[in-house]
């Protein structure tokens, strides 16, 4: 199940982003501003209970989000998504997953993870800014699944339409939300039109 997530605030700051000119400082502050406005979409439809709910004059009814919910940045990437996310849904926790694209083969090298023992009960939430090839979201959510996650949902802000159908044929009816679903991918495995390099870019490790 493919959202795409379509905002004017969005747009404006995807559209300045994209630009080669954008420093990294800048890159990191736009990055973030997307994901807190993508928050709010991303998580419309988790369920809630209805709990207690105590005011000073009498004691009514409240809302709480059903599940804990997990954030799991795609290291390096995710991290610059990270933030925007927290600042909207700061009782969050975080699990690192670490993943490197193979630039020759284009295949997902997994190199850390880090989790609490128990995710079959919490709202995860994958968050990488590129979703490619898929091969990376392809390995988050399998690793998240072998670990026990059973509700996962996927997070980006640009998607090829190659990465989507991946990762959709691997794994039906997942949710993936994107800020902007681009074109297609070049011979190299980019996105175009893109934004080039978003690892790179966000940490100022550009050539
Ligand atoms: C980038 C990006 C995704 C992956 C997407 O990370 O952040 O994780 O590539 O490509 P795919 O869909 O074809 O797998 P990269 O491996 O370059 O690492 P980095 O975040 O450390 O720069
Ligand atoms: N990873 C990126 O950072 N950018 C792309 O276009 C593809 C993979």
């Amino acid at each position: 199940m493919f959202h795409a997530i379509d905002h004017p605030l969005i747009a404006e700051e995807l559209t300045k982003l994209r630009n080669p000119e954008c420093p990294s400082p800048e890159f990191r502050q736009r990055v973030r501003r997307i994901a807190s406005l993508m928050a709010p979409s991303v998580t419309a439809n988790l369920e809630t209970i209805v709990v207690p709910c105590h005011t000073p004059l009498e004691i009514t009814s409240g809302s709480q989000v059903a599940r804990e919910i997990i954030l799991v940045p795609v290291l390096r990437a995710g991290l610059g998504f990270l933030d925007g996310f927290l600042d909207l849904i700061p009782q969050a926790s975080v699990v690192h997953i670490g993943l490197a694209r193979n630039e020759q083969t284009l295949q997902p090298e997994p190199y850390y993870l880090k989790h609490p023992p128990v995710l079959g009960e919490s709202e995860i939430i994958i968050l990488d800014p590129m979703l490619a090839t898929g091969g990376s979201a392809i390995e988050a959510v399998r690793s998240l699944r072998d670990a026990g996650a059973r509700h996962i949902r996927f997070a980006c802000l640009v998607a090829a339409p190659e990465g989507v159908a991946a990762l959709e044929d691997a794994f039906p009816g997942l949710a993936i939300y994107a800020a902007c679903l681009d074109r297609c991918l070049n011979d190299s495995g980019y996105i175009l039109p893109g934004l080039g390099d978003a690892g790179d870019r966000l940490f100022g490790t550009c050539g």
